[in-house]
């Protein structure tokens, strides 16, 4: 028997009696759910991250991320299969190492892979034989083999022979009620077949069903897929939003119909934008790489434009309506209605909201928000300079001091219909009056 194959065959064995040790770089949006799923499951499981507050804060049971059960993290502490920690050294104990650390656009809006190249030499620092390493971080087909894979072997260890190298792209979707960690396939990829093996048979062990693919560049590239499709339609529905409202036509009323149609249809929806960590941020290394290897997406790089483009139009839509109330931009004031990047999240990472807000303050509007997820600004490496602005009340005495309200985010838990009654002006990027009926509604209520 090889040492590779009984490397192989124990970590198999122990991943079968659920008694193989886990753990997860990153306690993010997406290492923290996954982890607390890996635990739920049965694996004695550790979080690892270099943020010592976010790491004191789960073992104290906090509720960290607004979207879980109340108990979910209290829970699985006091349950004893899952504990944070801060220090690289508890990795030489675990058999599975999952990295889901941020892969964000560097300042020249380039892929950055700096914070997945730390966690992978803090983990090649106490790599051992037998150990599997998952990369779960969106990044660039290849990205795996040619940078990570390096960093993990510079001490001597061999991928598919002495430990073993997998990529397992994220789906995971902050907030969504139907769809959660453990009923989201989940793709796997590997350039080995024992690695292969290994990753489906751990992933099969914690959610309902695993799609394993030939490569680590293939899985990889499957993400990217994935949300270059979501840039290519929203752009398409916003730059239609502009066309059919050209022809007296509303956009919503066209893409609700057409959601009717049993096949070849997917509903997408206007909006200031796209934002996020990963919607905005995964055509870029789609597109940077193509370049890389001679080739070019040039539908893709028009759709990133037009998105990136959005809420200048947007800031520019809100001068004109304004400028039909007498009102003029630059002595304008402007409440907006939701700074997170989607619904019903408290993430402002690539927020189209703040980017619509800066717009307007730089062209002299003087801008407040209101968002129940936000009381106040955090710092973030997108916004630094909104850091410490406070929500404003919702009261229609604060409401009508305004010359128009922007409904930027369609968070749930916000009073539409103190809005409605109180507002001079209602700026609507996301439909949310459309509920109400004609007494119902704003003064005046322009769709954006
Ligand atoms: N948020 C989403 O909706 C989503 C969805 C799918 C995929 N993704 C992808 O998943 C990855 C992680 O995203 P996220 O949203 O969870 O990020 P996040 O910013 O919420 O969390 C990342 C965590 O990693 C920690 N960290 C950074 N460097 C570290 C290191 N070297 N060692 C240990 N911990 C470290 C940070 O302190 C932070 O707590 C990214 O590649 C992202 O594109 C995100």
């Amino acid at each position: 028997m090889t040492n590779a194959f009984s490397l192989y065959s124990s970590l198999k064995d122990r991943i079968a009696r659920r008694e193989a040790r886990i753990a997860t770089v990153g306690l993010g949006y997406v290492g923290l759910p996954l982890a607390l799923t890996i635990s739920e499951a049965g694996f004695p499981t550790t979080g690892l991250d270099l943020n010592g507050a976010r790491v004191a804060a789960i073992n104290a049971g906090e509720r960290v991320i607004s979207y879980f059960p109340e108990d979910r993290i209290r829970s699985a502490v006091a349950g004893g299969k899952f504990a944070a920690t801060d220090d690289f050294a508890a990795l030489a104990e675990v058999d599975v190492i999952l990295i889901c650390v941020p892969t964000p656009l560097s300042p020249a809006r380039e892929p950055d892979l700096s914070y997945v190249i730390r966690a992978a030499e803090g983990i090649a620092e106490r790599l051992r034989p037998g150990q599997l390493v998952v990369l779960e971080s969106t990044v660039w087909p290849g990205a795996t083999a040619t940078v990570i894979r390096p960093i993990l072997e510079a001490r001597g260890l061999r991928a598919g022979e002495d430990f073993f190298l997998a990529f397992s792209p994220e789906r995971e979707d902050p907030g969504n009620a139907t769809f959660d960690t453990r009923s989201i396939p989940k793709v796997v990829g590997a350039d080995d077949t024992r690695s292969r093996e290994l990753i489906d048979q751990f992933y099969s062990q914690i959610v309902t069903r695993t799609v394993p693919v030939s490569s680590l560049a293939t899985a990889e590239a499957v993400k990217l897929a994935e949300n270059s499709f979501r840039t290519v339609n929203i752009a398409l529905v916003n730059e239609m939003k502009v066309a059919l409202e050209a022809m007296g036509v509303d956009v919503w009323e066209v893409v609700k119909a057409a959601s009717t149609k049993p096949f070849g249809y997917m509903p997408f929806y206007p909006g200031p934008g796209i934002g996020g960590d990963c919607i905005p941020v995964s055509p870029v290394y789609l597109s940077w790489r193509a370049k890389d290897v001679g080739s070019a997406l040039p539908i893709v790089d028009l759709a990133r434009a037009n998105n990136d483009g959005a809420p200048d139009m947007i800031a520019g839509r809100v001068a004109v309506e304004l400028s039909k109330d007498a009102r003029p931009i630059t002595d304008a004031r402007i409440l907006i209605l939701g700074v997170a990047y989607k619904k019903n999240v408290e993430d402002t990472r690539e927020s189209p909201a703040l980017a619509v807000l800066k717009r307007l303050e730089a062209m002299g509007a003087e801008c407040d928000y209101h968002d129940p997820y936000f009381p106040v600004m955090p710092v973030t490496r997108d916004h630094p300079a909104l850091a410490g602005r406070r929500s404003v009340a919702l009261t229609e005495e604060a409401v009508a001091g305004y010359d128009a309200v922007l409904v930027a985010t369609d968070h749930s838990d916000v009073d539409y219909a103190l809005v409605a009654r109180a507002a001079r002006l209602v700026l609507d990027t996301r439909n949310v009056f459309a509920a109400f009926d004609t007494t119902g509604r704003p003064a005046r209520l322009v769709k954006i």
